[in-house]
């Protein structure tokens, strides 16, 4: 049987490779296209020394219509488009808003409109929890409104699910889903891939291992007066495979013409609420490490408590996250300690 076929964006970036990796294990054929923005090579390294396989690269940017063009030409053989290119830091989209607009947006409509030109209209999206804003139930349910966007980045996703809706309202052939991932953390077991971030993290996560390996001298956690449980803010953290391996199932849902509606959309969590400070005891236990940190003002923009129902995702897709919190939190930490070592 053939193998079938698919065209990753964002393929090198944190995410996208370990679903590079989920999509070779599980027999389709990758073309990634990457810019590099917020990756490097050795991404494809990682994924080849996993799989076996390098999937073929192209550098490649989404904002460039004619070498989407040129690679929907290349690869005619195309079943399914996975687009994670994007910008992703929230902080950032508040200094430098048109940036966000510009290349979140404009990378999906244009390979929205190449994928309707070249009749290869079926798209998986990177969406994000944030189009909930502050939810007002819990845990919060496909069925929750959203809310107006706590950052331009924020907004990018939920003009981003707007846009894929209007375009399979119009065009019926066209099949989309959309993935509202929670807090995707932790690395690839085999120690090959996971996050990179450039400079000082943004995250809870890479600021705990980095914090931990003694690059930054004390995470400082955002606030203690929220109302919750122990005062930190809650959040449904998920692991980066399980994460991963939800597109493959994605994939094949659309590509079998299994889907109910021809836009459908799906929240990526555990379903478990995670305080600050539960990430910071669950750390402790795992490394056996002591790790330094202190009580900070509450920073801007933070929702106090969002975590998911994952319902819709158990019943459709058969998918469930199946990683431990201390597991995910382990893998975070081995790969650290592989990068830095
Ligand atoms: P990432 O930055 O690690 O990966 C994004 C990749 O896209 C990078 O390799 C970057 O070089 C590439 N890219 C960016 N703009 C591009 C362009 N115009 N053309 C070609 N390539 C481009 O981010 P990630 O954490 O892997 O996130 C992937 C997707 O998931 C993004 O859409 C992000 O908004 C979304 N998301 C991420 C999180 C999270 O916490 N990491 C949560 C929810 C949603
Ligand atoms: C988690 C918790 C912080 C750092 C962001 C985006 C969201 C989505 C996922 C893409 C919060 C606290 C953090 C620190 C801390 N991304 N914290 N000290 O804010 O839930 O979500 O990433 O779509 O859109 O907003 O994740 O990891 O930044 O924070 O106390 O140094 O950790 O206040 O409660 P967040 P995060």
């Amino acid at each position: 049987m053939s193998k079938q076929k698919i065209l990753v964006t964002g393929g090198l970036g944190y995410i996208g490779s370990h679903t590079v990796v989920e999509l070779i294990n599980a027999g389709f054929e990758v073309v990634v296209m990457d810019n590099l923005y917020n990756s490097g090579m050795e991404v494809l390294d990682g994924i080849e020394s996993i799989t076996g396989v390098r999937p073929v690269f192209l550098k490649e940017d989404l904002r460039n219509t004619a070498a989407i063009e040129a690679c929907f030409d290349a690869h005619p053989d195309r079943q399914a488009a996975i687009h994670f290119a994007a910008y992703k830091a929230v902080g950032e989209s508040h200094e430098k808003p048109l940036d966000y607009y510009e290349n979140n947006l404009t990378s999906l409509t244009n390979l929205m409109r190449v994928m309707s030109e070249k009749d290869r209209k079926s798209l998986v999206f990177s969406s994000s929890c944030t189009v909930y804003g502050d939810p007002d139930k819990l845990p919060v349910t496909e069925k929750a409104p959203f809310k107006p966007a706590m950052s331009p980045y924020g907004n990018t996703k939920r003009i981003a699910e707007e846009i894929m809706q209007d375009v399979c309202r119009a065009d019926e052939a066209f099949n989309a889903i959309s993935l509202r991932y929670f807090n995707p953390i932790g690395a690839h077991p085999s120690g090959e891939i996971g996050e990179m971030p450039q400079g000082i993290p943004n995250n809870l996560m890479p600021f705990i291992t980095q914090t931990a390996f003694g690059i930054r001298d004390e995470l400082k956690i955002f606030g203690d007066d929220y109302d919750t449980p122990d005062g930190t803010c809650i959040r449904d953290y998920i692991h980066v495979v399980d994460l991963a391996k939800a597109h493959v199932i994605a994939v094949q849902r659309m590509v079998k013409g299994e889907q109910d509606k021809n836009y459908e959309y799906f929240n990526l969590g555990t379903g478990k609420g995670v305080s600050v400070l539960d990430m910071v005891n669950s750390f402790e236990r795992v490394s056996g490490k002591k790790l330094n940190y202190s009580i900070a003002d509450r920073r801007a923009g933070d929702v106090p408590v969002v975590y998911a129902d994952t319902t819709k995702a158990n019943k459709v897709l058969g998918w469930t996250a199946k990683s431990s919190l201390d597991d995910t939190i382990r893998s975070a930490w081995e790969w650290e300690k592989k990068v830095r070592g």
